[in-house]
């Protein structure tokens, strides 16, 4: 984490002499880095033409310093591909995104065969946390201009919160009294739509796992004991808006280059606040199996573990912005806040 430290007004979590078991890193930016510019670029329908479309947007001048590829079918059983994009220089963002508004001007959504939802923020270094293996980088921690250092705070409830430089004198707590209501009854198809209305410090969250150096002992504990909670605990997010300020929750496969599916996944998610991601990582059930039985094995194969884990967290400020061109009235933040259209 870099960055000169700011005068601490709230305590940090981590207990006095704690010591975690493994090593974790984190990405720490050059100092030349004050912003993060998160972009996830989709395509609902057929998947088709998504790779041609992204090496046309994401592969010229002013490219991100990096980027992923993702697919799922979601729970309305619409195909859905995406890239997940970062930028670490404002000026090439926005020289990219003329570039890129150029092209959606001339698209017209009453004619579409597709939909493509378009979201992106960009962060203050403070409001971001990552947590990673040395050894698997993904996301943030894979730019140019990051380096994986190690870290103390971990393996403690409050860690990811400790993580943000910015937690020292912002609580990470929602706005207001907030609540997420649902409206899936709208006319969204045809329509370029931008979500409005959002609170300004909604909590972003890419969570990965990988079990592509498992052996047969630790694949299976994961695809026994981890996975299944894991889905248990992202179905009850996805089932349950109001009561967990969770806004959206896509569990993906991730993307090799060659649009392969590789043994990893990761799930992206929208909450009202930090505080009501980390409400549910450290009271549901199935996220306390999950960590409780990771912890667990962290402490029994050591070195030796095989599974491996990365997140990064982000709160937002008003710099965000969504856009749902011919999706379905599911997509994304559409069902949540109010929609415009452009
Ligand atoms: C296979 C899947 C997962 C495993 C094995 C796992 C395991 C863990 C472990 C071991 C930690 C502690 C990390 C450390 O500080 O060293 C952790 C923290 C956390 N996880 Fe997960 N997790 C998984 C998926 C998820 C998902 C999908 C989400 C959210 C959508 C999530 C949210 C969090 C949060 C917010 C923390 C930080 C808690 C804190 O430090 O107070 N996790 N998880």
């Amino acid at each position: 984490m870099n960055n000169a430290k700011p005068t601490r007004i709230y305590p940090m979590r981590k207990p006095d002499d704690h010591c975690p078991v493994v090593q974790r890193y984190s990405s720490s930016l050059d100092s030349s880095v004050s912003y993060v510019r998160f972009v996830v670029f989709g395509q609902q329908g057929q998947v088709d033409g998504f790779q041609s479309l992204v090496r046309k947007f994401f592969a010229s001048q002013n490219a991100p310093d990096h980027r992923d590829a993702a697919q799922y079918t979601d729970p309305q059983g619409a195909k859905n591909i995406f890239t997940v994009a970062y930028w670490l220089d404002p000026i090439s963002y926005n020289a990219w995104r003329e570039g890129f508004d150029a092209w959606l001007a001339t698209q017209d959504p009453k004619e579409a065969d597709n939909g493509y939802w378009f979201e992106t923020f960009s962060v203050p270094t403070p409001y971001r946390e990552t947590i990673a293996f040395k050894e698997y980088l993904r996301g943030l921690s894979a730019c140019p201009y990051s380096t994986i250092e190690p870290i103390g705070e971990s393996a403690y409830w409050g860690a990811a919160r400790d993580r943000f430089a910015a937690s020292a004198y912002d609580s990470l707590g929602p706005v207001d009294d907030q609540s997420l209501t649902v409206n899936t009854d709208r006319d969204t198809r045809g329509k370029l739509l931008r979500v409005e209305g959002f609170p300004n410090n909604l909590c972003v969250i890419r969570s990965g796992v990988s079990w592509a150096s498992c052996g047969e002992e630790q694949l299976d504990s994961y695809q026994n004991n981890l996975a299944p909670k894991l889905d248990e605990g992202m179905q009850y997010l996805r089932d349950n808006p109001a009561e967990t300020g969770c806004a959206s929750l896509r569990q993906v496969s991730y993307l090799n280059t060659d649009g392969t599916e590789a043994p990893e996944a990761f799930s992206l998610g929208f909450f009202l606040s930090f505080s009501h991601l980390e409400q549910w990582a450290e009271h549901h059930p199935s996220h306390l199996a999950i960590y409780t039985r990771a912890l667990a094995e962290r402490k029994k194969f050591q070195e030796n573990l095989e599974l491996k884990t990365y997140h990064e967290i982000y709160v937002l400020s008003d710099d965000a912005e969504f856009l749902y061109f011919n999706c379905h009235p599911n997509t994304g933040l559409l069902p949540y806040f109010e929609n415009s259209q452009v």
